[in-house]
């Protein structure tokens, strides 16, 4: 496996994954919903911020360490779900778990892995945990949840941003098909929501959306469950008393990386409210075009206690396997740390507000 020289940083690792992979492939893992307006939004809200450092701070006690969900964190970055890592490495999941183990990095498997997930947990020895989509049948999930605390999964991550698959003209354009063997074993032989379809009507409000989750659903979920159950995609504030009634011992703030409902607004933009909002009940997490050391900063200075990276992971995982997704992390790590030490924050339990700086953007 060869890792260019040039790799330095993820956007280098985006650029070799660009000349690598099939085109169909990428466009799938690459493309945003719609016209890619969110997309690029989750990476110009972190251009906008600037950080403000204090000079001459003490930092011989400074660590990157942090606690989320009571465990020690070694540092503040996740991998967030993505389907099918076998679209990009033989191995698939089992690659990158072992990556996320030599770095110490918890790792979110997606429901829609290319690898069991009991597979996964065995490949990992740093803490996993596992992403759902609610089914149109409770037994189906009920399984699901079953498997992963069997398997030691740490948590639950219940995804509520994709009732329904975005618009994406991007992979349609592209022509993307699942290759032959890559598949999502974990949800094999559960009922599909199109099979639940009522004849007639729209497809989407009567197919897909017969079978969504509402509240009820997610309050059933964290009452069966003794796993803390994490919310991810919400971006409304007013969602966040809902969030914690049903029992949510987690937000992540995600708009799914800008491929479920285009011009929605960029994760960083919404993020201070929600924390608020929260007011430091449970953790908030945040995803969507971190790409920097100084994103992970700023998402913390703005209220937010770990964020998660996803497609950086598959641009690593094609270019290097287990190499290269140590090596990126390695990298955003090492990003992080040096950002703590030119603004001068020793500890990222409490990052200070005022290391962030927002220009104004009327002016
Ligand atoms: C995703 N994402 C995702 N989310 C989820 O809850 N379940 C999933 O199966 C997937 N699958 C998936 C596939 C691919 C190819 C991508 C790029 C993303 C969304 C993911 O968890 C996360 O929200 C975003 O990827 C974060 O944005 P960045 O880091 O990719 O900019
Ligand atoms: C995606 C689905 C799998 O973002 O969540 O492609």
């Amino acid at each position: 496996m060869h890792i260019p020289a040039d790799t330095v940083s993820l956007f280098d690792y985006e650029r070799h994954f660009h000349t690598r992979v099939d085109p169909a492939i990428r466009a799938y893992i690459a493309g945003a919903a719609a016209d890619g307006i969110t997309q690029r939004e989750n990476r110009t809200a972190f251009d906008r911020v600037q950080l403000m450092p204090r000079a001459l701070v003490d930092m011989s006690s400074a660590t990157a360490r942090t606690t989320l969900l009571g465990e020690t964190l070694d540092y503040p970055v996740l991998i967030a779900p993505t389907a099918w890592h076998r679209l990009v490495r033989e191995e698939g999941e089992l690659a990158t778990a072992r990556a996320a183990s030599l770095t110490r990095t918890w790792m979110t498997v997606s429901a829609q892995a290319s690898v069991a997930l009991e597979a996964v947990a065995q490949a990992a020895d740093a803490p996993l945990w596992f992403q759902l989509y609610m089914q149109p049948r409770r037994e189906d999930t009920l399984t699901l949840v079953r498997r992963a605390e069997a398997a030691g999964y740490r948590a639950l991550v219940v995804t509520v941003d994709a009732a329904v698959s975005g618009i994406r003209n991007v992979e349609q354009r592209a022509g993307f098909r699942l290759p032959e063997g890559v598949e999502s074993v974990n949800l094999r032989g559960f009922a599909r929501a199109e099979a639940l379809d009522a004849r007639g009507g729209s497809p989407v409000f009567k197919g897909l959306l017969a079978g969504a989750p509402t509240w009820a659903d997610i309050e059933w979920l964290c009452r069966a469950t003794a796993l803390p159950v994490l919310l991810k995609g919400i971006l409304n504030a007013a969602d966040v008393p809902g969030a914690l009634d049903a029992g949510a011992a987690g937000i992540i703030v995600s708009n799914h990386g800008g491929r479920t409902l285009d011009t929605v607004p960029a994760t960083l933009d919404v993020l201070p409210g929600i924390a608020a909002a929260v007011n430091a009940r449970v953790p908030v997490l945040l995803d969507g075009g971190v790409r920097r050391g100084t994103d992970v900063l700023k998402a913390l200075a703005l209220g937010a206690q770990a964020v998660l990276i996803g497609q950086p992971v598959l641009h690593a995982l094609a270019v290097g396997g287990v190499a290269g997704v140590a090596h990126l992390l390695t990298l955003l790590q090492t990003e992080l740390e040096v950002a703590m030490a030119l603004t001068g924050v020793p500890r990222l339990d409490a990052v200070p507000r005022a290391v962030v700086r927002e220009m104004r953007r009327e002016t």
